[in-house]
This record gives structure tokens, C-alpha cells and sequence, in this order.
């Protein structure tokens, strides 16, 4: 169904009085689908069937994604719904009072996607904050605030950014995503791990409800637990999300249809169809990327102006079995057999076309697992993670060839995954630091994963001399901002001292910058 609204003619752009309506790809119902559930368009709630927050994501210069999900009772089976469709509807405003609202409109909440709701709002103007709020019967969501990016064409000054990954939620607060929502930034790249997938674990700061996730209705109950959490829902309100995952929104470690357990391929595509289907129903993805059974297409681009072209990767769903025994080895022959990758031929040209194309000041990878090499093993010999990019060596060297070959203009690689705080050059020959400096990763730490933490630990402080590529480290939990402008590049790493317990203070632990043209990580 394709629902249209009218818009006042504010008459603010050619392009805005041109489209004098807003389109909102409001989900098609298949009919079949439509028919099995009767739409409640006058539903009544004794308690606010929004729970669980609102978010925005994934802006364009002209609109963006806006997201709920109904659930009165987050934990019950289904959120507390009925099988019946409600009718949702929405507003964007100018203004956090609503006075000069721009668009409106109404989508529904099918239960065949656990009540969720994608509302694709397009008309808007480029670079501007936006509000948005959902209404169902008497109910009134919180309000959300959004920001649309700026025209691709136009080169822009500066942007603001955030990354954060990796939110166990029995590991800490999120008290990391309370301080973020009070940063001034446009966008928040979340880097994978939004939720874990496991029962109950020893000692935990707070409980999970229900068992390992295996099954569309555990996952939609684990994603209603964390969504339900106040600091990641005020994080969700302040500003748009451009979200990728990593292993653990299916299963821990997985590789395309391999699980951790090696379960049989068939039977873990059921678990990761499920998998897929209840994280697209809990983030602000649009509607085109929906599964289709056991896929979901993830990877995308997102330009700001002519300053940053964000590729959002996925080094999951496509990588090849993980090489060497799978946990932590010496680089056999098979992490170099060709035929090994991370990404999937098809993910790899398109980025290397993207690389290639796009006219941006700044590229950014936004993806999961290091890029850098990281030897684990103290002293001369050498262990690496195998679920890590340099396990898949052809992807690797290919991806640094291109960098040191094509030379795309300043690559920054943002990366999760690793639960603590690393800034590394990216050399043209990994693990030879008279190589080339082709390109710049920062890697973030955890919102919670992995608990306290410290700042760095013995294990980590003997194997820094093995690794002089890096040229920052810190084990403390919390988030990343960054600062972009034309001719720099900053980073700093936003660290709080505990998340066993509420209330942490934040405080910035470093900061490194990249200059225009010169690739490599420098303390500020
Ligand atoms: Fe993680």
C-alpha cells in the first residue's frame, strides 16, 4: 500500500514545490498477507504501545527513514499485540512543537513484521534538522529528532560524526549512548553487535530474558529487552542512524552459512532468515533492503555533500569459512588461498567502484572487523585472529593494492568488533611498516561489551612493541566522535570509567587527527 500525503506549500525550494506531496513506502501488504490480518484503525491501549522508542536512519539530502515498532508488553510474545494490523501515523516538523509541520501521513503495523514500521519520508531539505513523531488511537510516541545530509553536490565545511558498537546488554549500561545523545553531531554509524544473541551468562550486571536466540520470536523479545533500555532510545531520538551489524545480531563468529556450532548450512539459514527478519524489523534500514528469506542486502553508500562518502559494508554474510582452524593461529596457507574473502566478489568491486567514483574529500569504510593486522602473540612469534580481515588475505592485500594503486582520496576505516579503542596506519604491505601509509583505521570500543574494562592490560601493553602500526590503544568502554573538515580529520575517543553500575561521567581519553593527503594517525 502507498500512502500519500499532502504537504503545505512552503514554498522554501524548487524541489519542495515541485514534489508537493510526500510519498511513504508505508510497506505493501501482500493481499494474502492483508487479508490473514484485520487492520485495528481505531486500536485501544491501556499502556503506550511505544515502548520501545523511535529512531530515523540512513539520510539523503531530500528525506529519511523514520522507525517504531508497537509493543505495549516488550517482552510478551509479539510485544503485548494482537494479530491484528494498526494503522500508525506520523508527522515531520520543522520544530520540536510541531507548528510548522511539513509532512504527515499513515502506514500499517503489520504483525507479520512484529508491528514495525519504516516510514520513508522524502521532500525535505538538505542539512536540516527535522522532528518526527507516530501516533496510534490515543497514544503519542516520544518525539525523535533527525537531520537530513546535505545536497552530494555541495561542498560543505564540516560534519559531525559518531561511532559505537558492540552492546551487551548483560555486560554494562549504556550509559555511553546517554552521554552521546548530548553530543552535536549529524549522524551515529553503529558498527555491529546491537544486540548478543546468548541466554543468560555467569554474573551478569543485568538479565536477558529468554534462551539463545534461535527463532524470529526470541529475536524480536531480544531486541523489545534492548530497545526498552532508555540510554539507547534517547541516543535513537537525538539523531539518525546508518547501522551495519556484525556476528553476534545471528550467532557468534558465523561466516555466510556456517555457524559457530557448525550446525547443518540449512539449518542455520532458517536461524539467520529469522535473524535478519527481526533485525530489519528494529532498525531505521528502508523498506528496499527487506530479507528475502536468509538475505538481506546491507551494504550501501551514503554521501554528505562532497566531504565524506560513507561505504557501509557487510563482512558477514559473504565471507568464506574462516581459515586456520578458526580462532586464533599463525597465518597458514589457507588465510592466503585465492578464492578465500571476507566481503564477496560482488561487495568488492562495487566498493572498489565506489572508491573509484565517488567525489569525496573524505572515504569512509564503515565496517565490522579490523582491517590492520594485529599480532597477538607476544615476541617474535606471530598469531592473528581468524575473524579478522587479515584472515582472508586476498580481500586484504586487494583492498590495500587499491589504496596504494587508485589512490582514493583520504580512506578512513571505521571498525567495531574489538570491545577497546585502537587508531592504526594502514600500511600498503601489512605487517611491513617501511610500506607505504595508504590509509587510516580507527577501530571503537564497546557501548558495554566486555564490562568495566581498563585502560590497558598487561596482555595488551606486551604485544604494542610487536605491532608499531598502532598508534593508540585503550580498553575503556564508550564511543568515538569525529570531526571532519576539508583539510583534517579528528578523532576522539569518548571513554566513561565503568558501566557495572549507572551514572558514569565521560571524558575524552585522545585524540588523533589525519591531514588532508597525508594518510596515518597523529595524536592531536
Ligand atoms: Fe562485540
Amino acid at each position: 500500500m502507498i500512502v500519500l500525503t499532502r504537504r503545505r506549500l512552503l514554498g522554501y525550494s524548487a524541489r519542495a514545490l515541485a514534489v508537493a506531496a510526500i510519498w511513504a513506502d508505508a510497506f505493501p501488504l501482500d493481499p494474502a498477507q492483508a487479508d490473514a490480518a484485520p487492520l485495528q484503525v481505531r486500536p485501544t491501549f491501556d499502556r503506550t504501545p511505544f515502548s520501545l522508542g523511535v529512531a530515523s536512519g540512513d539520510p539523503a539530502d531530500d528525506g529519511v527513514v523514520l522507525w517504531t515498532r508497537l509493543a505495549p508488553d516488550p517482552l510478551a510474545p509479539d510485544g503485548g499485540m494482537s494479530g491484528d494490523g494498526v494503522r500508525v501515523t506520523w508527522e515531520v516538523a520543522e520544530d520540536e512543537r510541531f507548528t510548522r509541520v511539513v509532512g504527515r501521513g499513515s502506514v500499517d503495523a503489520a504483525p507479520t513484521r512484529g508491528h514495525a514500521v519504516h516510514v520513508e519520508v522524502d521532500g525535505l531539505r538538505p542539512a536540516r534538522h527535522y522532528w518526527y513523531r507516530f501516533r496510534v488511537g490515543s497514544w503519542e510516541s516520544p518525539v525523535g529528532r533527525t537531520r537530513t545530509a546535505p545536497a552530494p553536490e555541495t561542498d560543505i565545511e564540516r560534519m559531525r560524526l559518531a561511532f559505537a558498537s558492540c552492546q551487551h546488554y548483560e555486560h554494562g549500561y549504556f550509559t555511553a549512548h546517554r552521554h552521546l545523545a548530548q553530543e552535536d553531531v549529524d549522524v551515529v554509524l553503529f558498527l555491529g553487535d546491537y544486540i548478543y544473541e546468548y541466554g543468560t551468562q555467569d554474573n551478569p550486571v543485568r538479565m536477558v530474558a529468554g534462551p539463545e536466540t534461535t527463532t524470529l520470536e526470541h529475536y524480536r523479545q531480544r531486541y523489545a529487552q534492548y530497545k526498552s533500555d532508555p540510554d539507547l532510545q534517547a541516543a535513537h531520538a537525538a539523531f539518525p542512524f546508518i547501522v551495519t551489524w556484525d556476528d553476534h545480531e545471528v550467532d557468534n563468529d558465523y561466516a555466510d552459512d556456517r555457524s559457530q556450532d557448525d550446525d547443518p548450512p540449512e539449518a542455520f539459514l532458517r536461524r539467520r532468515a529469522a535473524a535478519y527478519q527481526a533485525y530489519f524489523e528494529h532498525m531505521p534500514l528502508r523498506p528496499s533492503r527487506r530479507p528475502r528469506g536468509s538475505e538481506l542486502p546491507l551494504y550501501r553508500a551514503l554521501p554528505y555533500g562532497r566531504l565524506v562518502d560513507f561505504a557501509v559494508l557487510d563482512t558477514r554474510q559473504y565471507r568464506t569459512p574462516k581459515p586456520c582452524g578458526g580462532r586464533q593461529s599463525v597465518l597458514c596457507d589457507e588465510a592466503r588461498a585465492a578464492g578465500g574473502t571476507i566481503l564477496g566478489e560482488r561487495q568488492r568491486r562495487w566498493l572498489f567502484d565506489r572508491l573509484d567514483s565517488a567525489p569525496a574529500r573524505w572515504h569512509v569504510l564503515a565496517q565490522q572487523v579490523m582491517v590492520a593486522p594485529l599480532d597477538v602473540a607476544a615476541g617474535p612469534a606471530e598469531e592473528f585472529s581468524m575473524d579478522k580481515w587479515t584472515a582472508y588475505q586476498p580481500d586484504l592485500l586487494a583492498l590495500l593494492d587499491f589504496l596504494g594503486a587508485r589512490k582514493p582520496t583520504n580512506p578512513i576505516v571505521l571498525t567495531g568488533d574489538i570491545h577497546s579503542s585502537w587508531a592504526c596506519d594502514l600500511h600498503q604491505r601489512p605487517g611491513h611498516p617501511a610500506s607505504a601509509v595508504v590509509g587510516t583505521e580507527f577501530a571503537g570500543t564497546s557501548i558495554s561489551s566486555g564490562r568495566d574494562g581498563l585502560e590497558i592490560s598487561a596482555r595488551i601493553q606486551s604485544i604494542l612493541p610487536d605491532n608499531p602500526h598502532v598508534k593508540f590503544h585503550n580498553g575503556q568502554r564508550g564511543y568515538v566522535r569525529c570531526g571532519i573538515t576539508r583539510e583534517r580529520w579528528t578523532t576522539d575517543y569518548r571513554v566513561v570509567p565503568f558501566v557495572s553500575r549507572p551514572g558514569a561521567s565521560v571524558e575524552t581519553r585522545a585524540s588523533l587527527v589525519v591531514e588532508n593527503g597525508r594518510p596515518g594517525a597523529h595524536r592531536a
